[in-house]
C-alpha cells in the first residue's frame, strides 16, 4: 500500500473508532443545527481532529479542507491536499441508522491520488490509489457489467437540505423509476459511490454535493473502471457537485434518461 494510503487508512480507523463508541450512546450527544436540515454533532467535530492529527502528524506541510474546520495551510505552498469529510450521513448517525462513513481523498495539484472511505459500523473499508485499483478490504474491486437499465440498481441522493433543483430532480426520479429494478437512498454519498465502485449499485445520481462527499469515492469509481460526469457528463462535478456515475454501459443510458429534465442552472455551463 502506498505510504500515504496507509497513512489515511489509520486516520480513517481512528475517526471510526470515536463514531462506533459514540454510537452505542446517541442520546448522550451534543447535537446543534448548522442550517435547516444541517445537523452537526461533536462526532463530527471530535473524529474530524483526530483525521487531521493523523495526517499533519505524517505530513506537517499538506493542505487540508475538511467539512466542519475548513481550509488550513496554504495549497499556494503545497501539491498535496487533503478532502475530509470525518462522519457523511450524520443523519443516519444520529437516528442510530448503521449507514454512514468517514471519507478521506488525497489531492495532488488537485487530482484525486488516494482515497478511503470507511464504514465503522460494518467494518468495511474502501481504498483507492491512482493507477493502482480499488480495493474493498483485500478484495480488488469492479463495478458492476450489468448492460441493461432495467435489470440495474440506482443508488441516488434527493434534495433534503436545500430545494431549488427538488422540481428538476423528481422529473429526473418519475422517469428513471419504471425503467430500472430499484432506486436506493441510503444517506451517506461517500459510501454511495464506494458501492458503485464495488459493483453493488450500477449507477448514481445526486446534485448540490460538496468536494468532501465525493472527492474519495470519486477515485474508487475510476479506479474499479466507472465513469463518473455532471448531468451531462462533463468534468466540472467536483466545482458543481451534480455528479452522475455509472458502469461504462450505464453511464450514457442514464444521462439520456435524464437529458430532458436539466435546468439551464443544471447545465455544464
Ligand atoms: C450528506 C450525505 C447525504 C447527501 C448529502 C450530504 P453529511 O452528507 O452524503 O447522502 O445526500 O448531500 O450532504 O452532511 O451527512 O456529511
Ligand atoms: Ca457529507
Ligand atoms: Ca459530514
Amino acid at each position: 500500500m502506498h505510504p500515504m494510503l496507509t497513512t489515511a487508512v489509520k486516520a480513517a480507523r481512528r475517526a471510526g473508532g470515536i463514531i462506533n463508541r459514540a454510537a452505542q450512546n446517541l442520546d448522550l450527544l451534543h447535537v446543534s443545527r448548522k442550517a435547516h436540515n444541517d445537523f452537526v454533532s461533536e462526532v463530527d467535530g471530535a473524529a474530524e481532529d483526530a483525521i487531521i492529527k493523523v495526517l499533519l502528524d505524517a505530513y506537517p506541510n499538506h493542505s487540508i479542507l475538511a467539512e466542519e474546520s475548513g481550509a488550513q495551510g496554504d495549497p499556494g505552498n503545497s501539491e498535496y491536499q487533503w478532502i475530509i469529510d470525518p462522519l457523511d450521513g450524520t443523519t443516519n448517525f444520529l437516528h442510530g441508522f448503521p449507514q454512514y462513513s468517514v471519507s478521506i481523498a488525497l489531492m495532488h495539484k488537485n487530482i484525486p491520488v488516494q482515497a478511503v472511505v470507511y464504514d465503522p459500523s460494518a467494518n468495511e473499508l474502501f481504498t483507492a490509489s491512482r493507477g493502482r485499483g480499488a480495493y474493498l478490504n483485500d478484495h480488488r474491486l469492479r463495478v458492476s457489467k450489468r448492460t441493461q437499465l432495467a435489470d440495474c440498481l440506482i443508488g441516488t441522493g434527493f434534495p433534503f437540505r436545500e430545494f431549488s433543483h427538488a422540481e428538476a430532480y423528481l422529473a429526473m426520479f418519475k422517469d428513471i423509476m419504471p425503467r430500472v429494478a430499484g432506486i436506493r437512498r441510503p444517506g451517506s454519498a461517500a459510501l454511495d459511490l464506494a458501492y458503485l465502485a464495488a459493483g453493488r449499485y450500477d449507477g448514481f445520481w445526486e446534485m448540490g454535493l460538496s468536494p468532501w462527499d465525493i472527492a474519495a469515492g470519486c477515485l474508487l469509481i475510476t479506479e474499479a473502471g466507472g465513469l463518473l460526469g455532471d448531468l451531462e457528463g462533463n468534468a466540472t462535478y467536483m466545482d458543481s457537485g451534480n455528479l452522475l456515475a455509472g458502469n461504462p454501459k450505464i453511464f450514457g443510458q442514464l444521462l439520456q434518461v435524464i437529458a430532458p429534465h436539466l435546468t439551464r442552472e443544471l447545465k455544464t455551463n
